[in-house]
């Protein structure tokens, strides 16, 4: 008799999550206690959805939607008031299963320089390594194959403070890597980067997908998150789209409506469909520079 088949763990499943900070971080220090204390909004309101190993899912959201709480739920730094978090399994909301969980959960921020501890390079990628007690032969290994990873071997012995946004960036993911994490979540790793810096972190991002590494990267940079398998859009908190970067974007009222764009080449490349030039339909900015080109020296 054939074994039967066992489905693998997912790598995180939120379940009907809701957040609300606490009142008292917004009341204004004038407040007395007569003062009606106001509603709070909730940052994750009936949140869903489920990461499977492998997978590169895109989570896109205007300013304030609730990105960057829903990150923190990941990896235990917040927990859910209501609903459920499952991170590899692992509940959140058991306090003496933070420190495994941030193990699993490998996190990169925005700011880079916020995430630097040390004055060589390969120090900082050993530190989360050094943290997790592993043993130190082992350590050594870790840092080589992490900096190969994000194609920085060759500054090891550099001061991280003297390297460009994106090198640094590209040595926190390093860090992240050395404690090899299950998923990699990046919240707007782009957001204090310029293009070339971007275009750099993009690459790695999606080597590493390529590579097997589940990635979850959250991004306002929608040509970023056409690059991911998947696409979750919130809004206020909550859910609003999910899909295939294509099946995604072609919402566009509702993208709108969340305060977001369609990505300029989807809709460069739908004109020229209308126009009856074949394009891809989910087409790149590289791809779409190539059509032109060719369209170009056609003329
Ligand atoms: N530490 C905090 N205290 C109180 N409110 C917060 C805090 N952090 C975020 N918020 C609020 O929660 C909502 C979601 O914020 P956030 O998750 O940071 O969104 P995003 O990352 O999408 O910009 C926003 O309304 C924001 O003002
Ligand atoms: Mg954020």
């Amino acid at each position: 008799m054939e074994d039967a088949e066992v489905s693998p763990v997912p790598i995180v499943e939120f379940d009907i999550v809701n957040y609300v900070y606490p009142a008292h971080a917004t009341v204004p220090q004038t407040a007395t206690s007569a003062d009606a204390i106001p509603a709070q909004q909730a940052a994750l309101d009936a949140i869903s959805f489920t990461v499977e190993p492998g997978e590169f899912l895109a989570v896109i959201g205007a300013n304030g939607s609730g990105k960057s709480t829903l990150a923190k739920h990941i990896n235990a730094l917040l927990k859910p008031q209501s609903g459920r978090v499952l991170t590899v399994g692992l509940d959140t909301s058991e306090p003496e299963l933070a420190f495994e969980i941030r193990s699993h959960a490998g996190m990169v921020f925005q700011n880079p320089d916020n995430q630097m501890v040390t004055s060589i390079v390969a120090d900082d990628v050993a530190f989360g390594p050094e943290n997790l007690a592993v043993p130190h032969d082992e350590i050594a290994s870790r840092v080589d194959d992490a900096l190969d990873a994000v194609k920085m071997t060759d500054f090891a012995l550099r001061n991280p403070a003297h390297l460009s946004g994106g090198q640094k960036q590209r040595i926190c993911i390093a860090g992240v890597l050395a404690m090899r994490p299950d998923v990699l979540i990046l919240d707007e790793p782009g957001a204090m980067l310029d293009a070339r810096g971007r275009r750099g972190i993009r690459r790695i991002v999606r080597e590493l997908n390529k590579g097997g590494m589940t990635v979850i990267l959250i991004t306002h940079f929608m040509e970023e998150a056409m690059l991911a398998g998947r696409v979750l859009v919130i809004s206020e908190g909550r859910n609003m789209l999910e899909g295939a970067p294509i099946e995604v974007f072609a919402h566009k009222e509702l993208l709108r409506a969340c305060r977001l764009d369609v990505p300029f080449s989807l809709l460069l490349a739908e004109e020229l469909c209308a126009r009856g030039i074949k394009v891809p339909e989910l087409v790149s900015p590289k791809e779409l520079r190539e059509v032109l080109l060719c369209l170009h020296s056609k003329a």
